[in-house]
């Protein structure tokens, strides 16, 4: 994709500052109108996204939980596939910077009766809406959305191609609990060939100086990744005690079925993480996972709800990253009226 896809000549103003999220940092600014993917960011965009959010994090902390900041515009969460974390994040994210949000579920739609994707979304567009958040089963969904739509389009998940507000809300804990991200060494683990998740991830990982590997078996490991600079490893065992993060990616259980993998139980001894296993990561090493979790396959349950598990912290962080990201888009970056309203906190 071209790397100036979804720019636009916008009025484009300085972006919330790291930490307090209240003074304004005039050292950059947003100019992009949609949210792709993170193969088309800059690093400095995708940090500008990390500090946005470190400031609207401090907002979910508040006992009144909403700034004005996207007041008098519309958010349509557009959900073609199933979502839990995704769909309730976003919904949130945009009632929480005072937007009015409506959700539109896929399954119960005109789609049913034959309205192409374009169609649908230019009649909600013509109910005057701002921001379109859209998660499809085809990649490239959502470029397709910005091409035809005056709104402003964020990708929720596009087939096998990027989920990037994933990716950010993870190199986000990552950042929050480790304290930078450059230098780390951080594993994909599982299905990195048909994960969006881990393509957004190599992206952003990369782009902000960590050295990405990618863990599993030959068939869910494209060999073609090394020449991404992405390491790659088919022995979880001999690499344990040296990797900072691991992103434990869900298994589909239909890439079994297609003769990816043998079973769930051989791929669990071979790539699942376990109590024996944890005894010989760093013991500062962060688990970390997108969700929804395969107990007993990817991670055994002590592992999931471990002391160095940060799975939970994930689907907080993701609601700061999405506030972030939906006010960025809304706003090319003016300064966010985020003070405590009444003095609240
Ligand atoms: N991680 C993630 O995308 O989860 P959901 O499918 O529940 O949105």
């Amino acid at each position: 994709m071209d790397s100036t896809e979804g720019v636009t000549d916008r009025d484009a103003s300085s972006s919330p500052s790291p930490g307090d999220g209240l003074a304004p940092d005039r050292s950059s600014v947003w100019t992009r109108r949609h949210l792709l993917g993170l193969e088309e960011l800059s690093r400095d965009e995708i940090v500008q996204i990390l500090d946005a959010a470190e400031g609207f994090s401090e907002v979910s902390r508040r006992s009144v939980k909403k700034v004005p900041a996207l007041r008098g515009k519309v958010i349509v969460n557009l959900f073609f596939e199933a979502s839990t974390r995704t769909r309730v994040s976003f919904e949130l994210a945009g009632a929480r910077l005072s937007a009015d949000v409506v959700n539109f579920a896929g399954a119960t739609s005109s789609t049913l009766k034959g309205e192409t994707l374009i169609d649908t979304a230019r009649n909600i567009e013509a109910m005057g809406v701002d921001i379109v958040v859209i998660r499809h089963s085809c990649a490239g969904a959502a470029l397709q959305l910005s091409r035809v739509l005056d709104a402003s389009v964020v990708n929720a998940g596009d087939g096998a191609h990027e989920h990037p507000t994933q990716a950010l809300l993870d190199i986000f804990t990552i950042r929050r609990h480790l304290g930078r991200v450059e230098g780390l060494k951080v594993a994909l683990v599982g299905d990195v060939g048909h994960s969006r998740v881990a393509r957004s991830n190599i992206w952003g990982l990369q782009k902000l100086g960590a050295e990405v590997w990618a863990v599993g078996p030959p068939t869910l490991v494209p060999r073609g990744l090394a020449k991404l600079g992405v390491r790659v490893s088919h022995a979880l065992d001999e690499i344990l005690p040296e990797i900072d993060c691991f992103n434990m990616l869900r298994i589909q259980r239909e890439r079994q079925e297609s003769g990816l993998f043998p079973t769930t139980r051989e791929y669990a001894r071979l790539f699942g993480l376990n109590k024996e296993r944890m005894r010989r990561v760093k013991p500062d090493a962060l688990i970390l996972h997108p969700g929804p979790i395969n107990r007993g396959v990817e991670l055994s349950a002590d592992v999931a709800d471990g002391p160095q598990s940060v799975i939970l912290d994930q689907v907080a962080n993701g609601l700061a990253v999405r506030m972030a990201v939906l006010f960025l888009v809304g706003t090319g970056g003016a300064k966010p009226e985020i003070a405590a309203p009444g003095g609240a906190r």
